[in-house]
């Protein structure tokens, strides 16, 4: 049989005061989600005595249905409240029992971690401090940039064309409102031209992220150096001397390197540079793998347009730039062979440096 208005009208009361009535009761986020289930849910109360609004002539039904909206809001509205409340109230809980006292002596070290008055610094930021006394003592400034970067920045301004294959080697991590982790710290380079006033010299460390199959030489997470120099006249023997000097300091001792051609949208000419191997002194061991050089800093000539893109005229300066893998740097010099010990929490591992 069809339902009477009356009777519409009353079980709408009724729902409402009861619901009221619970709510003031419900002590916890787990019960209140109950409760919504029990009369919001698809076979709550409230949605059952909704779906008989059909069963009533239309003039009726328009009336009904405005009133058992108004009803629907409201309890929403109450439910909202009490769902504030109660998560506030959770919080308060959670500071309470969280409060700690600041003033307390230390926890003793876990079994295998330093002893105190043991501790160091890791083994990446203490190459990094070396580097940066190195460039500083050349007149260059230390730069910091974001680690969540635009397309626009780590690519486009780059000189990568929207589907520049070179894009494809560089795959990296997208937030869902646009932004994506640096692919590497050459970013920066167009940050520093739009900020500083040529010419000026940096140097910029910092961490860079890839979408990678994880293996010995390939992490998520790893750190690079940017450098960059930005002046009337600058060549390939600037930058050749520069990268010497560089190598020479880092591993305290005379290097040879060899330049070969290699590629960078953003460099023109761009090229690989690779130091003869310290190891085996150019007769090929397991570190250069049989090669006799090891690979180790990609450099070149920037290239005209990430000068107008960092606001710059071509015509009037002239950039070299390098991107030295400083996590690689690290195993070169350690002898690491795995870059995954990096992210690992190993004591065994950190404990040697
Ligand atoms: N950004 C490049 C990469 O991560 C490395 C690089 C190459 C940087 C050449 C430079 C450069 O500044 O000139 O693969």
């Amino acid at each position: 049989m069809a339902m009477e208005r009356e009777s519409f009208l009353g079980q709408l009361d009724l729902i409402s005061s009861q619901l009221k009535e619970k709510l003031a009761e419900v002590h916890s986020e787990s019960e209140l989600e109950k409760l919504r289930q029990e009369y919001f849910g698809k076979k709550g109360f409230l949605s059952s005595l909704l779906k008989k609004l059909g069963e009533f002539p239309s003039e009726e039904r328009s009336e009904l249905g405005k009133k058992a909206n108004f009803v629907k809001e409201e309890l929403m509205a109450t439910f909202q409240v009490r769902e504030r409340q109660l998560r506030y109230l959770r919080y308060e809980r959670l500071a309470e029992e969280e409060w700690f006292d600041v003033t307390e002596p230390p926890l003793p070290f876990p079994e295998g971690y330093h002893k105190k008055g043991e501790g160091h610094i890791h083994p990446v930021s203490q190459v990094q401090k070396e580097l940066e006394d190195i460039f500083t003592s050349m007149g260059f400034s230390i730069l910091d940039g974001p680690q969540v970067e635009t397309d626009f920045y780590n690519f486009g301004a780059l000189n990568f064309t929207e589907d520049h294959p070179a894009r494809e080697m560089q795959d990296t991590f997208y937030t869902n409102d646009g932004f994506l982790l640096r692919t590497h710290t050459s970013p920066v380079q167009v940050r520093a031209m739009q900020q500083l006033s040529p010419p000026f010299r940096i140097i910029v460390p910092g961490r860079v992220f890839r979408y990678e199959e994880l293996d010995a030489s390939h992490e998520h997470t790893f750190y690079q150096m940017e450098g960059m120099v930005i002046d009337r006249e600058v060549s390939v023997g600037h930058l050749l001397f520069l990268m010497h000097t560089l190598l020479k300091e880092i591993f305290k001792q005379e290097v040879n390197i060899r330049l070969r051609p290699g590629y960078f949208p953003f460099v023109e000419p761009g090229f690989e540079l690779d130091m003869l191997c310290l190891l085996c002194g150019g007769k090929g061991c397991s570190v250069c793998k049989q090669t006799g050089y090891v690979e180790v800093l990609p450099c070149g000539l920037v290239h005209p347009n990430v000068l107008r893109a960092g606001g710059l005229d071509p015509m009037k300066w002239q950039g070299a730039a390098f991107g030295l893998g400083l996590t690689r740097l690290v195993m070169l010099r350690y002898k690491i062979e795995d870059i995954r010990h990096f992210m690992s929490a190993d004591p065994a591992f950190l404990r040697q440096f």
